[in-house]
């Protein structure tokens, strides 16, 4: 599929990103458990240049537990610690928290070599939309003790939320941009629901859900929908229209109904835990990791 993204916020969003950067010691890259290299920013590596990094991978309970521990491991091997969140509920901040702890040794080895003690670790959320980067700040924020208010050298407007004596965070997150050229990127980013509804034919992109779950998960069209396993694509969109009772005036399916209908279902998790992407393969792996 041929997406059109939003390069014309994006200028801004970078030159933000370069300067927020300089203020921290850790980036938190917040990706989308269901597709984490899909919402991997290309110059993440650049960007973050000597900084510490952690990988969240964020809407975990909405992805294939299984993969998440694979994708897990491929991060580990890259040397980046990764963990596994559901910011919504919450229930991921102690982790990230202990996270935040092991992927600040190299800063905090820095600054006892320097003399400096018990200087708190400044942290930063990053991701491209919709990872759920605000959710995530949100529910830190509610806990955390206080906002420590605005610091000299702190652009105005930037606030620092004290998780701990340990660890302070930014309040606003880094806005990041995905790879643009890459159509089966957009394919996935629209599939997970962030990409605007209205630039999208929705009947295309419900057929890339069906072809995937043919592929990937046989056996959840049949179980959730009653519909046949195999075949092409828009065939067993009529089905779930039929099934799910999407039909017109005059009693035809409408797919066009039908087609939100599923891409709700397969993007809030009502077909199960879902990953659109798994870990490349050894070769492959050089060309995708920055
Ligand atoms: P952003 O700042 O990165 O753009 O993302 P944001 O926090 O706005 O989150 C985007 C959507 O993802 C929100 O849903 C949010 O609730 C949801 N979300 C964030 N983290 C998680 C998670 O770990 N699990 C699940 N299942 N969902 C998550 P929304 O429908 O846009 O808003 P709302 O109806 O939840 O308020």
């Amino acid at each position: 599929m041929n997406i059109q993204w939003y390069p014309g916020h994006m200028t801004k969003a970078r030159r933000a990103m370069e300067n927020d950067i300089k203020l921290v010691d850790l980036v938190m890259e917040l990706l989308d458990a269901r597709a984490p290299l899909s919402c991997r920013n290309p110059d993440i590596g650049r960007l973050a240049g000597g900084k510490d990094r952690l990988v969240l991978l964020n809407k975990a309970d909405l992805a294939d537990r299984e993969v998440n521990r694979q994708w897990i491991r491929y991060f580990a091997e890259q040397g980046i610690l990764a963990v596994e969140l559901d910011a919504r509920s919450g229930s991921g901040r102690k982790r990230v928290q202990e996270a935040i702890e092991a992927a600040s040794q190299k800063k905090r080895e820095r600054d006892r070599r320097r003399g400096i003690l018990n200087r708190p670790v400044r942290a930063m959320v990053a991701g491209i939309p919709n990872v759920g980067k605000s959710t995530l700040i949100n529910s830190l924020a509610r806990k955390a003790a206080a906002k420590t208010g605005n610091k000299p050298g702190v652009t105005k407007g930037n606030q620092w939320i004290r998780l701990n004596q340990r660890v302070e965070l930014l309040d606003t997150p880094g806005l990041l941009w995905p790879r643009f050229e890459d159509p089966q990127v957009g394919t996935h980013l629209a599939l997970l629901g962030s990409v605007n509804d209205e630039v999208l034919d929705l009947g295309e992109l419900a057929a890339e859900g069906i072809r995937f779950l043919q592929a990937e998960y046989p056996g959840v069209l049949a179980e959730r929908y009653g519909a046949q396993e195999e075949g092409e694509p828009y065939p067993i969109l009529k089905e779930i229209a039929v099934a799910r009772k999407c039909l017109q005036k005059g009693g035809e399916p409408d797919i066009g109904k039908a087609a939100r209908l599923f891409l709700e279902d397969f993007r809030s998790g009502r077909l199960g835990g879902l990953s659109l992407e798994r870990p490349p393969k050894k070769e492959q792996e050089e060309m995708e990791v920055q």
